[in-house]
């Protein structure tokens, strides 16, 4: 064994490589030991897919949290990891970011976030809280079934546990609802310290291309080994550092599409970089004519010696376009459900002065559980236009225990949102109620006001129904107001006059007080 090799084992075993696999029993070195590594089965792969060399460990982690110490992004949860002393709320602190980030981009969670820890700092505020209150504040972030466990979970820990959050990743896996594999890991090494790897999306990309993975990411065999090579990685001195590192890497240079494969900071250690180098080379010699009979500078790969029945392997051949992106692989998603449904946004003057607008409640179980939304019903198809209204015009009469005629129902047009497994389209109509006294008949009915649809816990659904009411007023008014204009002119082919782009918004909002889509400018997929 060369020097460098012993004293990077010697430092691999101090920054703890031997606490990987301590599962596997340990057998003595002989010297058919190298042969038997390189072997695969379902429990363990061909050291190609692995870290085996702890010189390469050691090193690969100097680099990565090098380059993150330099490069990471400085975000509320980050910074309130490292300031934090307070154990209790640190914990409670990463919580709310990791069920936050969790399927949702980071520069839309930070405002949520900080909003979030300003109203609810400690996990007894959050216990405290109603669940409107929580859905309220988790309005247009999506899977809102998410803030839902949140709050079950600080009412756990304040309820059974004495208000003292988990303090193990163990624990957090069995006593917070919401909280799998990845988030207790993660929770654990970034506010507790303990040395776990933590695999996440971004961090199953990284890997994968690392090692050259490429059988279907999604199935146990690929899972199990990333976690697994996730663990010995990890820097025990900096676990959490270590894990973020990891999914800064997946989420700015070893993108999805685009990857900065020469910004990488452990490009040296990724077996799909070193194979897009080897497979350019040996094109551009073919393409110079030069026979393939003097080695290439490069080393060649080195694949999966077991290839052909390897659990790890791609089962498809490498595609030279997709470069490192042959990496990872998923199957085919499953195409959305595709549904329609009638909605109608029913308005009524206010006693302020101010219209308002009925909303009704949607189930505590289910998407979007227990948010409100316009009134609602599921389309049929075939249905002919007076069957749709009269539809409607049956269902909202019930919630507000009047009579209403079909004929004030109005067409809108179509709103389509796509959710994660659902092709949504509201085919939205309107009814304008003279009625100031139209009550609601029902607990989970009621009328609010623009500003008080603003705070309300609203799906994106509404917030973009909402934004198609308000365009298609502005077009009435305009159009009206041509009229008008031609009328007192007297001429019916004058050129409109060019308003600018304040003058049209001052206008478009009109005498229907501040425009309604003035209040909602995010839009994002959720479910
Ligand atoms: N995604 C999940 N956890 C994250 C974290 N702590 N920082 C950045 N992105 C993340």
């Amino acid at each position: 064994m060369n020097s460098r090799l012993r004293s990077a084992m010697l430092k691999g075993k101090r920054a703890g490589l031997e606490m990987v696999d301590t599962a596997k029993p340990k057998r003595k070195r002989s010297h058919t030991a190298v042969k038997d590594e390189e072997t695969t089965n379902a429990s363990s792969p061909s050291t190609y897919h692995t870290f085996h060399d702890p010189a390469d460990v050691v090193l690969l982690r100097s680099q990565l949290l090098n380059w993150y110490d330099k490069e990471k992004r400085e975000l509320p949860w980050r910074t309130l990891a490292v300031t934090e002393s307070d154990l209790n709320i640190r914990t409670y602190a990463v919580w709310v970011s990791e069920i936050m980030l969790q399927q949702t981009q980071v520069a839309t969670v930070i405002n949520y976030y900080i909003k979030w820890m300003k109203r609810w700092p400690t996990v007894q505020d959050l216990a405290a809280a109603t669940l409107e209150e929580v859905n309220q504040m988790w309005a247009g972030l999506g899977y809102y079934s998410r803030g839902k466990r949140l709050h079950e979970g600080a009412q756990k820990v304040v309820s059974e546990l004495k208000g003292q959050m988990p303090r193990t990743v163990d624990s957090l896996l069995k006593q917070l609802p919401g909280v799998g594999r990845y988030t207790a890991a993660a929770v654990g090494s970034i506010a507790l310290g303990q040395v776990t790897g933590a695999v996440d999306g971004n961090v199953i990309r990284v890997l994968c291309r690392l090692r050259a993975i490429g059988a279907d990411s999604t199935g146990p065999a690929v899972t199990e080994a990333l976690w697994s090579i996730a663990n010995t990685l990890v820097d025990p001195e900096r676990p959490g550092d270590f894990n973020q590192a990891m999914m800064e890497l997946g989420a700015r240079v070893c993108t999805p599409k685009g990857p900065l494969c020469s910004q990488c900071p452990v490009h040296s250690h990724c077996h799909s970089f070193r194979k897009v180098h080897v497979k350019q080379e040996k094109n551009s010699r073919k393409l110079l004519g030069k026979v393939d009979k003097k080695p290439s500078t490069l080393p060649d790969i080195e694949d999966c010696i077991n290839s052909g029945t390897c659990l790890l392997c791609p089962s498809e051949p490498w595609d030279d376009e997709l470069g490192v992106q042959n990496f990872p692989r998923k199957p085919a998603k499953k195409p959305p459900r595709v549904e329609r449904t009638l909605t109608c946004v029913v308005i009524r003057p206010g006693e302020e002065g101010e219209d308002e607008y009925l909303l009704t409640q949607r189930p505590n179980k289910g998407l979007l559980a227990g948010l409100w939304e316009f009134p609602n019903l599921l389309l049929e198809e075939k249905s002919s236009e007076m069957k749709r209204k009269k539809a409607l015009c049956a269902q909202i009469s019930g919630t507000l225990g009047t009579h209403l005629t079909e004929s004030l129902f109005q067409y809108v047009g179509e709103v389509v949102h796509i959710f994660s497994h659902i092709h949504q389209t509201y085919v939205v109509h309107s009814v304008c109620l003279k009625d100031t006294d139209a009550q609601t008949q029902t607990e989970n009915a009621q009328w609010l006001t623009r500003s008080a649809l603003q705070e309300a816990a609203v799906s994106t659904g509404v917030k973009k129904i909402v934004k198609l009411c308000d365009s298609v007023d502005s077009q009435k008014e305009q159009t009206s107001k041509d009229g008008k204009r031609q009328k007192q002119t007297g001429t019916k082919n004058d050129k409109k006059p060019q308003t600018s782009k304040k003058q049209k918004s001052a206008t478009s909002s009109g005498s229907r007080q501040l425009s309604l889509s003035s209040f909602f400018n995010t839009i994002k997929q959720e479910s």
